[in-house]
């Protein structure tokens, strides 16, 4: 079988901690005109996800305050919390950066939401961005 031809890295999603979904989609739906994706919850987390062409824009609003977001919203409020990148070879970005010293959140891919192996990167050392990384 042939090798899958290299797509390179792409944006997959970002997300976004929101207080509500409810008071928040009529904005990405309705006025920017994006379609709603199902998506299950995940980490402690109602999701919408909403497509913009190929990437998404992922709505989060916290089921417990004690859960990621929660934490999130609590100390900063609503606003952008990661984005997700795809990538070809999760397993070898993921050696390149520890190689490269940055600091990660997880050592070794794990499974995140809809069953993908994913794994973040710390934004102490990706100039405070929280970063995803995601397989195609
Ligand atoms: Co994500």
């Amino acid at each position: 079988m042939p090798a899958a031809p290299l797509r390179g890295t792409r944006i997959d999603h970002i997300g976004i901690a929101v207080e509500s979904l409810e008071a928040i989609l009529p904005l990405y739906r309705d006025l920017l005109g994006m379609p709603e994706v199902p998506l299950d919850d995940s980490d402690g987390a109602r999701i919408t996800g909403l497509a913009a062409g190929d990437s998404l824009v992922e709505l989060l609003q916290p089921e417990q305050s004690d859960s990621p977001i929660g934490k999130f919203l609590a100390r900063r409020g609503p606003g952008i919390h990661h984005i997700c990148f795809k990538v070809d070879d999760l397993d070898g970005t993921l050696a390149r950066c520890r190689d490269a010293g940055l600091r990660l959140i997880d050592q070794v891919p794990r499974r995140g939401a809809e069953g993908k192996r994913i794994a973040f990167l710390h934004p102490a050392s990706t100039g405070g961005v929280l970063v995803e990384l995601s397989e195609y």
